[in-house]
């Protein structure tokens, strides 16, 4: 199977990277062409669409093939990055193309979430200060899910818990909805954030879901699974 990783060259991007060529799969990224030298430990096992990742034209190119598109949503810059990126994306992805999306737990599909105080506060100042320094644009990922959930594409927009570095602890469990017990913790490790978007490609029931994300072996999602037991 193909599959295209857009922004490749950051940390979930690498870690998707190497999930994917350790699954068999034929893998073809896009990253800003600054950042090609990142993924230097997989040229010769990948093929590189240099640009951005909101240029529709390299998408169309990038995507061509692929029964799997993994898109990590960033809200740097002032541009509409991250929903012209997810747009190229649902445009150009060919019919019945896997589409999983990364962002943070601060994005809600149906406002069924229910966020901490200490969460709320945290995005308003990171949002404000983002904005004030012309660094990041929180509101344009918020629209670039918004144009997601309502594409009748085969879509996962999977939600990131805060993230650490560290040896895979397995596959995360998932909730539908922030403010579940199960995500207490808030923690995942990154490399297995990036397991979970891999996975997400084979798995139909995540089809038209947002999961929220949180480390498998953390306190909270083990408090869960004994109480299941
Ligand atoms: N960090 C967290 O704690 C956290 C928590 C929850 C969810 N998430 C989600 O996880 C995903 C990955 O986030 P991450 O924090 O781990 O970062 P990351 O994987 O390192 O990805 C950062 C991406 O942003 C790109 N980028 C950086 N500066 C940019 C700019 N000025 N203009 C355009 N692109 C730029 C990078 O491209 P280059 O390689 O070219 O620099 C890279 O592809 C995101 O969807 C994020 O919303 C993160």
């Amino acid at each position: 199977m193909k599959v295209c990783i857009v922004g490749a060259s950051g940390k979930l991007g690498q870690y998707m990277v190497q999930h994917c060529l350790d699954r068999g799969y034929e893998v073809v990224g896009v990253c800003r062409s600054k950042s090609i030298d990142k993924l230097d430990r997989f040229k010769d096992r990948i093929t590189i669409f240099p640009g951005a990742t909101n240029d529709r034209e390299i998408i169309s190119q990038a995507v061509a093939g692929c029964k799997g598109v993994l898109t990590v949503l960033v809200p740097w810059g002032v541009q509409q990055y991250s929903s012209g990126t997810a747009q190229a994306v649902m445009d150009f992805a060919e019919p019945g193309t896997r589409l999983i999306f990364s962002c943070g737990w601060h994005i809600s599909r149906d406002n069924k979430d229910v966020y901490s105080w200490k969460l709320k506060t945290f995005e308003k100042i990171f949002e404000g200060l983002g904005r004030f320094f012309r660094l990041l644009e929180i509101n344009d990922q918020v629209e670039a899910c918004r144009r997601i959930f309502e594409s009748d594409l085969l879509w996962t927009v999977v939600r990131g818990s805060d993230l650490e570095e560290g040896e895979s602890q397995g596959l995360p469990v998932w909730s539908r909805h922030v403010g579940d017990p199960i995500l207490k913790s808030n923690l995942t490790r990154r490399v297995d954030f990036a397991l979970f978007m891999v996975a997400a490609i084979e798995n139909d029931e995540l089809i038209h879901e947002a999961p929220a994300i949180v480390g498998c072996q953390s306190p909270s999602a083990l408090e869960h699974a004994k109480d299941q037991a």
